[in-house]
């Protein structure tokens, strides 16, 4: 899987959970886990802000941070509950544990390898790792971003892939406001997230639009067939 420079990831230390999103899922914990007392993984955690908010409002919860950057990493703050690991999500299978939340917050569409297919192979695998360390009542929290298509949904996906991840045209991109250029990213409508976790029997138990569908200009929605973009929150457990 590729991975983004320093000077790319350094836009990743913000808080992405804000209070508006925290609320989605603290609603899902609070039914699934009335004691609140559970362990989680956040997979691609960063700077550790989402861990800090789990650890501040479930005083019995403990979980751990997995991340590839060390940059990010080392921004989170010490607690005894927070355990930090530096590593790729392709190590995820080494981990000899199991947790109650598994949590891929914005992390599927970065798993980007060679190929269009092979990055959408990598959002497979992950998910059935993932699937692989949940405790029996586990569940997986995912927020991500949806790119719809205005006629052929899955078709912002496939170009915008390709467009990020073409190293010939990587200032052009980067100038289109791009952050992944060069590298690549691999987003998909909410259809296909959808599909992707079916496929994966996962089971989606919650979904909740995360905020607005974003604004963008006309002429960027008919060149990249753009038709809503919005971010949400899924809730899933295993369905078999
Ligand atoms: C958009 S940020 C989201 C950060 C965090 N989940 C949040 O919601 O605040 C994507 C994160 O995924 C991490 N990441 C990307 N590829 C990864 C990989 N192969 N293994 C582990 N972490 C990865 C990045 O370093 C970054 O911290």
């Amino acid at each position: 899987m590729k991975q983004l420079k320093d000077s790319q990831l350094e836009t990743f230390d913000t808080e992405y959970v804000n209070d508006k999103r925290w609320k989605i899922v603290q609603e899902q914990i609070d039914r699934d886990f009335p004691d609140g007392d559970f362990t989680f993984l956040d997979v691609g955690g960063g700077n550790g802000l989402f861990a800090d908010r789990l650890l501040m409002n479930y005083p019995k919860c403990r979980g751990t941070v997995l991340d590839n950057s060390e940059l990010l990493l080392n921004r989170n703050t010490y607690n005894s509950r927070k355990t930090l690991i530096c590593d790729s999500v392709e190590n995820l299978v080494s981990l000899n544990n199991k947790y109650d939340i598994v949590s891929l917050n914005w992390l599927l569409h970065h798993l980007v390898g060679s190929s269009y297919a092979q990055s959408r192979q990598n959002i497979n695998i992950t998910l059935q790792t993932a699937i692989s360390l949940l405790t029996e009542h586990g569940k997986i929290s995912i927020f991500d971003n949806m790119y719809n298509g205005l006629l052929v949904d899955g078709l912002p996906s496939f170009i915008i892939y390709h467009l990020t991840s073409a190293k010939a045209i990587s200032s052009f991109t980067s100038k289109m406001g791009a952050n992944t250029a060069g590298v690549g990213v691999c987003f998909l409508s909410k259809q296909q997230w959808i599909s992707t976790f079916e496929r994966n029997f996962l089971k989606i138990i919650n979904y909740s639009d995360a905020g607005e569908p974003w604004f963008t200009s006309l002429p960027r929605r008919l060149f990249l067939h753009m038709g809503k973009v919005h971010e949400g929150h899924f809730w899933l457990s295993i369905s078999i």
